[in-house]
């Protein structure tokens, strides 16, 4: 029987959102429904709202969530009702090429559920990056379900599900930091400071955190960071190879994505070092940079889509050194709110307050 619960909507682009109910299906072959309990609020959700990723409205926002599995389709075998699980929007094919060449993080293929949540009106929703979970349910395709340990606090773990993978992945999975690297991280939101945490994970010998904000570079040092850089009082290049011998990092990783910081990310770093680009760039963004300075400078450039995750490998893994203390997933919640404060929390996102509001349900 479908079932109608809460779901925060975005109808209009920059309207408000509201609270509506919703209608899920009962789950179709290789889908499941699953119970949520805690979705963090995300740029990207906000990107939705404004327009700024499709015009596909009305929107089910939400997609950094926990959850336990309520009901599968047929035919799924890796997720059974009672699991505990973190959500992920990039469920692989197994068969795309990106797949068959053993790099199933490129996957180019990924799946969501076939069926669509609605409106009472029977409207079809978009369910932000195929998930929308500030709902009391939703429906995703069973290999958006990461099975971790049940003991682990929602509201912590379902972070993994977005932003704080997408930092972490972009130290140790597509940076390599190694031990005894230097890092800098250039942005501390909870992008950036998740890359921070990261690279103190791969036993970076420096950290460096640089922001405009110094609440976030305060909160940056709790995470690990060793040096920090307020990037509005000075040249920050000159900055961080003056923390690094004159060299430059290692690694340093771009998690604002702007021609600037792309920019301060590729000089200040070390020669033969690794820039990784983590923050989304808009469409209009240009860069003009000497071919030569790229030679020059040998190294790599890199970006890192969702932390070069692969959800099955690292959630259970991070939710494990989570509850082994290594790992302090606590710290990017800020807050937790209920299903109301969902534009609240934009409001304080946008104010620098927060590095992650979760909504609890
Ligand atoms: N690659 C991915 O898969 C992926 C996944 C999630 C989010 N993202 C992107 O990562 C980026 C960061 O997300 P977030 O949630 O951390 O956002 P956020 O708004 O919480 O953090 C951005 C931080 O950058 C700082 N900042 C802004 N301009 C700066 C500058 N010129 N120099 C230094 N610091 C500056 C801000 O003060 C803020 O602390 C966004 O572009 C987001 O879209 C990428
Ligand atoms: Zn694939
Ligand atoms: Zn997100």
């Amino acid at each position: 029987m479908p079932q109608t619960v809460r779901g925060v909507i975005a109808r209009a682009k920059g309207a408000p959102v509201t609270v509506e109910n919703i209608v899920i299906p009962d789950p179709g072959p290789g889908e499941a429904v699953v119970d949520i309990s805690a979705c963090g609020v995300c740029h990207t959700d906000l990107h939705y709202r404004e327009g700024g990723i499709n015009d596909e409205f009305p929107f089910l926002l939400g997609h950094e969530a926990a959850g336990v599995v309520e009901s599968v389709g047929e035919g799924v075998t890796d997720v059974a009702p009672g699991d505990f699980v973190v959500l992920n929007w990039r469920a692989v094919c197994g068969s795309c090429r990106a797949c068959r060449r053993g790099r199933p993080w490129y996957c180019f293929d990924t799946h969501n559920a076939k069926q669509k949540m609605t409106l009472e009106d029977g409207t079809e929703l978009s369910p932000a990056l195929g998930i929308g979970a500030f709902a009391d349910k939703t429906l995703v395709a069973a290999g958006q379900c990461t099975k971790v340990d049940p003991t682990a606090s929602p509201a912590a773990v379902g972070l993994l599900g977005c932003g704080v993978m997408a930092g972490l992945g972009a130290a140790i999975n597509t940076g390599n930091v190694q031990r005894g690297d230097s890092v800098a991280v250039i942005g501390c939101g909870g992008v950036g400071s998740a890359a921070i945490a990261g690279a103190r994970l791969a036993n970076a010998a420096k950290i460096i955190a640089i922001d405009l904000d110094d609440r976030k570079l305060e909160l940056a040092k709790t995470l690990g960071a060793t040096h920090t850089i307020n990037a509005g009082s000075g040249d920050v290049v000159e900055a961080i190879q003056a923390l690094t011998d004159g060299n430059g990092a290692d690694v340093v990783i771009d998690a604002v994505g702007r021609p600037e910081t792309w920019k301060q990310a590729f000089y200040g770093r070390d020669l033969a070092g690794t820039v990784v680009l983590v923050g989304v760039p808009t469409p209009e963004m240009q860069l003009e940079i000497p071919l030569l300075d790229v030679f020059g400078r040998g190294g790599s450039l890199k970006s890192s889509w969702y932390g070069d995750c692969l959800p099955s490998r690292d959630f259970p893994m991070l939710v494990d050194l989570y509850q082994q203390g290594r790992l302090d997933l606590d710290a990017f919640v800020t807050e937790t709110i209920g299903i109301d404060d969902v534009e609240a929390a934009f409001d304080k996102m946008h104010a620098g307050e927060v590095l992650r509001s979760v909504v609890e349900l």
